[in-house]
């Protein structure tokens, strides 16, 4: 379970403390992916070794993905008002999904996992993705695969984890535990936290670049896979969505952020 888990670092910079905490989330995003296009731009990745590097200091892309843990890390159901969320429920979905923000640079919305429900095994291709369970409980199982190749992948590593919200968000990358399912696996203890009696699950989910960045309109922005066994190993091969999936949308009720995202959008013009 350990190797899921990023720890986020203690750093509550000073001007920002009374800052409410979707907003701070909002801004850490931005700040995190400007510094990833910045580094792109300029050819560097993560995994040079500092000392190889020349020119200005690196930090900048540690330093604003530690802020971007850290937001998503103090952030509550409570900060995003999730119950108000819960309670337009229209549907029996097994899982809803609530859209905060989408730019050209990330996608950030909250899953809630009603009990029974899972989102099936799925790939984000080339993505890295962040997630931080703010409700209940869930379990996740996620796959580094090799020699992913058509529609079968042959699994390299598997790992589990049932996380809750004392836990610091865990990371996908692009090829590291970049296939996944995540499914319910307790509600809160709060009698309170169930929606017409059924109680959830939730997290908030932060992936880039964001769902929508594939040009071809043809292409699914992420694949569904069945785990089959070949010859003593495990395989994930790529298959429709299960019929028993399905979402629906919620409208987020947590602070208003349409001012700040103006702003962050004039501060950052490449973003969208
Ligand atoms: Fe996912």
């Amino acid at each position: 379970m350990g190797n899921l888990g990023y720890q986020a670092q203690p750093s509550e910079s000073g001007d920002h403390s009374e800052m409410h905490r979707v907003e701070k989330l909002l801004r850490a995003a931005y700040s995190y992916c400007a510094s990833k296009a910045q580094l792109s731009n300029t050819s560097l990745t993560r995994d040079l070794p500092a000392a190889s590097l020349a020119g200005p200091p690196l930090p900048i892309s540690w330093d604003s993905e530690a802020e971007l843990m850290t937001a998503l890390d103090k952030c509550t159901a409570d900060d995003v008002n999730l119950s108000h969320s819960i309670e337009r429920c229209k549907l029996d979905a097994p899982v809803a999904f609530i859209h905060l923000h989408e730019n050209k640079w990330f996608t950030l919305g909250i899953f809630v996992i009603f009990k029974g429900g899972r989102i099936p095994l799925h790939d984000h291709p080339n993505m890295s993705g962040f997630l931080k369970v703010i409700e209940g409980k869930v379990r996740i199982r996620s796959y580094t695969t090799a020699d992913q190749s058509g529609v079968c992948a042959t699994v390299e590593e598997e790992s589990h984890a049932l996380l809750d919200s004392s836990h610091p968000p865990c990371v996908l990358g692009p090829e590291d535990k970049n296939i996944h399912e995540i499914e319910y696996a307790g509600g809160s203890e709060n009698e309170s936290e169930t929606y017409q009696g059924r109680p959830y699950a939730s997290f908030i989910d932060f992936l880039s670049p964001p769902y929508k960045s594939d040009p071809d309109p043809f292409s699914e922005s992420c694949n569904y896979y069945a785990r089959a066994q070949v010859e003593s190993r495990c395989v994930l091969r790529k298959c429709p969505p299960p019929r028993s999936y399905w979402t629906e949308d919620l409208p987020y009720c947590g602070q208003s952020v349409e001012d700040i995202i103006e702003e962050l959008r004039r501060n950052y013009p490449d973003s969208h």
